[in-house]
């Protein structure tokens, strides 16, 4: 395989091959990402994080994976202090930045904005986050949670809960999990279900899905429960989203009636959807799950940015 220099905009950007690839070499920079080790592959390399929509994990784990391992970081972290203000492009802003770096980190509120950047730059773009359209990064540490977690990502039942109509998460793993050879199993609040052209991919890349309503049902025999937030800030109409705010809430009382090995899941920040009584249950595998951004994201970043492979 060879990411160098590639743009990853989609999980379907990545193979099944590189996706192993990249969670294997993210699984040996967890020392790295710990600070117990130190190795500075990224030396003089600069990595531009352009952030127009807010961020804590995402960005902050970035910036944590290109300074442990030696790089610098250009930081957009606020929308309104940029020329955008003034009526620049997003393109002539993007442009304008592969000048500056080697790569470039985008997160952007609208759907499709991560290709956009990418027929910008001459330079490798990674989608951060694209509207409700694709996470490919936090797939990748989703997937390197439930693989540390079960030492497979094949024949696992997951059950994804929540807002899988704008969940821009769950559009990424859905996919990749279909991939590996998982099975979904998807229980949203009315008006939030996954949208078909999105169960029509899965199905077409060979995914098992089918939808319970009924999250106890879900749960009973399930290996991972993914989580999310009801994405408040894509609805045109704030009374839509009242109407299923507060729907689900996870707590020990629902948990009782899972398997024991069961983890919880979320891509964070939750918004009341985990009650904080599920923290110290062997369950709660969401803080671990924002760690793993760290080495994934190094992992990733040295192989998009790293040298290239002899002849690759
Ligand atoms: C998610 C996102 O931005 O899509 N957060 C994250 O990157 N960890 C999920 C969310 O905001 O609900």
């Amino acid at each position: 395989m060879s990411l160098h220099g590639r743009d990853i905009t989609s999980i379907r950007d990545l193979s099944r091959e590189e996706i192993e690839e990249i969670l294997a070499a993210a699984r040996k920079m967890i020392p790295l990402a710990e600070g117990t080790k130190v190795a500075h592959p990224l030396l003089e390399r600069i990595v531009a994080m352009a952030f127009f929509e807010p961020s804590t994990r995402t960005r902050l784990s970035f910036e944590a994976a290109v300074q442990r391992l030696g790089g610098r970081c250009l930081t957009i972290a606020d929308a309104g202090a940029t020329s955008l203000r003034k009526g620049e492009s997003l393109y002539d802003t993007i442009r304008m930045l592969s000048s500056y770096a080697d790569a470039i980190v985008i997160r952007h509120p609208n759907e499709g904005s991560a290709r956009l950047a990418a027929r910008a730059s001459d330079r490798p773009v990674i989608n951060a986050g694209d509207g409700s359209g694709q996470h490919p990064t936090q797939t990748l540490l989703d997937l390197a949670t439930l693989q540390e977690a079960f030492g497979t990502l094949t024949g696992l039942k997951i059950v994804l809960l929540g807002d899988l109509k704008y969940g821009r998460t769950v559009h990424s793993l859905a996919y990749a999990l279909a991939e590996f050879g998982s099975e979904l199993v998807l229980t949203a609040p009315p008006g939030l279900k996954l949208p078909e052209e999105r169960s029509e991919e899965i199905r077409r890349a060979g995914g098992r899905v089918s939808e319970e309503p009924d999250l106890r049902k879900a749960i009973r025999d399930a290996d991972a429960l993914y989580v999310t937030r009801i994405q408040k800030e894509r609805f045109v109409d704030e009374s839509e989203f009242r109407k299923v705010a507060g729907s689900y809430r996870i707590d020990v009382d629902l948990l009782a009636g899972a398997k024991p090995r069961l983890i919880v899941m979320h891509p964070l920040p939750r918004a009341g959807e985990i009650a904080p009584e599920v923290d110290p249950t062997p369950h709660a595998a969401y803080f671990r799950q924002a760690f793993l951004a760290v080495p994934v994201r190094m992992a990733l970043l040295t192989a998009v940015l790293g040298p290239a492979k002899r002849g690759g």
